[in-house]
């Protein structure tokens, strides 16, 4: 954990208090959107190049704080480095999304973790230049896949509308099923601590696909194994701070997921971020909930829409983020839009 002469926002947010204006990062503020990461992933020729080379994951990690002056940097990564350490290959292909190779089976992972390590020296390098590099108000994000979503990715072998093969995975080899889940927890929480060892303040789970599960398999799937990361990561390092993001759960399965021990929760675009406000808080931090498509609306649509999120988390411990990523059609200048509205900066 890096000691920070003057703690940023997020942090103390995550430490207990409320913070007003609240403090400001967005899930994919790094991407296609801006003409600058455009510019740097033409050099590099892939996004695994850049994901893969120190030097140009750590320039995109900054644009947008040198753009907009964000509270927090999120390392530019993947969630899909995890699959890849444990042996199972990963492509991106242009307008396509991600390939995953075939599942080798639970039995064929990787489970060494000096492999581990050696194939994700790059990310660790990406994470150390970057805190090193930002200035110590600013928060340094470090983040992971949740071991059903990464599930999901390892078994479908891409992107899936209803994650059907995972699913019916889970529901025939049920053994088979939670072993694999183990195996991705441990992954993750190895993959998490040495990020806080790199230098992360504060590290983010993503469970991307929660939404799709029954409450049963929610419980099962998503809480039960993030829970037992985080008893890992904070076993470890006690001052870990973590943000879970259960996307697109719903109301119970929020309230469930305070069971899993993380500093925040991240609620996504449909669920209230008033009724979560009020629900999850002071237990948690809460963080959302912009809609994407408000983002590239712009003008009144945005400002209202920001209005609306401080006026229904006022006074309670919150960070200021969207529902879901930014979409690569967003104006970059609707983000800076929404910093001065945050920051009181009314034109
Ligand atoms: O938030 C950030 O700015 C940090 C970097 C980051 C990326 N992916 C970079 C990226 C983070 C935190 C992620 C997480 C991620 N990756 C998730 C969970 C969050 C979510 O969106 O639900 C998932 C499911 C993935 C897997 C993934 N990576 C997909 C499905 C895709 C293709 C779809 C898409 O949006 O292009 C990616 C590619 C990817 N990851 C890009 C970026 C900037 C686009 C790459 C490019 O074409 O330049």
């Amino acid at each position: 954990m890096s000691l920070n002469v003057k703690t940023s926002s997020m942090i103390s947010i995550l430490e207990g208090s409320s913070v007003s204006p609240p403090p400001l990062w967005l899930m994919r503020q790094a991407g296609r959107y801006l003409p600058e990461y455009q510019a740097t992933r033409r050099r590099a020729g892939s996004f695994w190049t850049m994901c893969m080379t120190p030097q140009l994951a750590v320039e995109v990690t900054l644009q947008p704080i040198t753009r907009f002056d964000l509270d927090a940097a999120i390392l530019f990564s993947d969630i899909l480095v995890v699959p890849f350490a444990l042996g199972q290959n990963v492509t991106f292909e242009d307008g396509i999304g991600p390939r995953l190779a075939s599942f080798p089976g639970v039995d064929g992972l990787e489970r060494n973790r000096d492999a581990w390590a050696k194939k994700l020296a790059p990310v660790y390098e990406a994470m150390a230049t970057t805190r090193a590099t930002l200035a110590p108000t600013k928060a340094m994000i470090g983040f992971a896949g949740a071991p059903w979503t990464l599930a999901a990715y390892m078994l479908e072998g891409q992107g899936s509308p209803d994650q059907r093969k995972a699913k019916l995975f889970g529901y025939r080899t049920p053994e088979e099923f939670a072993k694999l889940l183990d195996v991705l927890a441990e992954a993750v929480a190895w993959h998490l601590i040495q990020q806080i060892d790199a230098g992360a303040d504060v590290v983010q789970i993503f469970d991307s696909w929660a939404g799709g599960l029954t409450d049963a398999q929610f419980r099962a799937w998503s809480v039960e194994p993030t829970k037992r990361i985080v008893a890992m990561v904070k076993t470890e390092r006690p001052g870990a701070r973590i943000i879970g993001f259960p996307r697109a759960t719903s109301q119970e399965g929020y309230t469930a997921y305070l069971e899993t021990g993380v500093d925040a929760i991240g609620i996504d675009t449909a669920t209230s971020i008033g009724w979560a406000a009020k629900t999850l808080t002071p237990r948690v931090a809460v963080q959302g909930n912009l809609d994407p498509i408000a983002l590239i609306a712009g003008g009144d649509a945005l400002d209202r829409a920001v209005d609306t999120i401080l006026e229904q988390t006022k006074g309670a411990r919150f960070i200021f983020n969207l529902g879901h990523g930014v979409l690569p059609e967003t104006p970059p200048e609707n983000v800076a839009r929404v910093v001065a509205r945050l920051r009181g900066e009314r034109p």
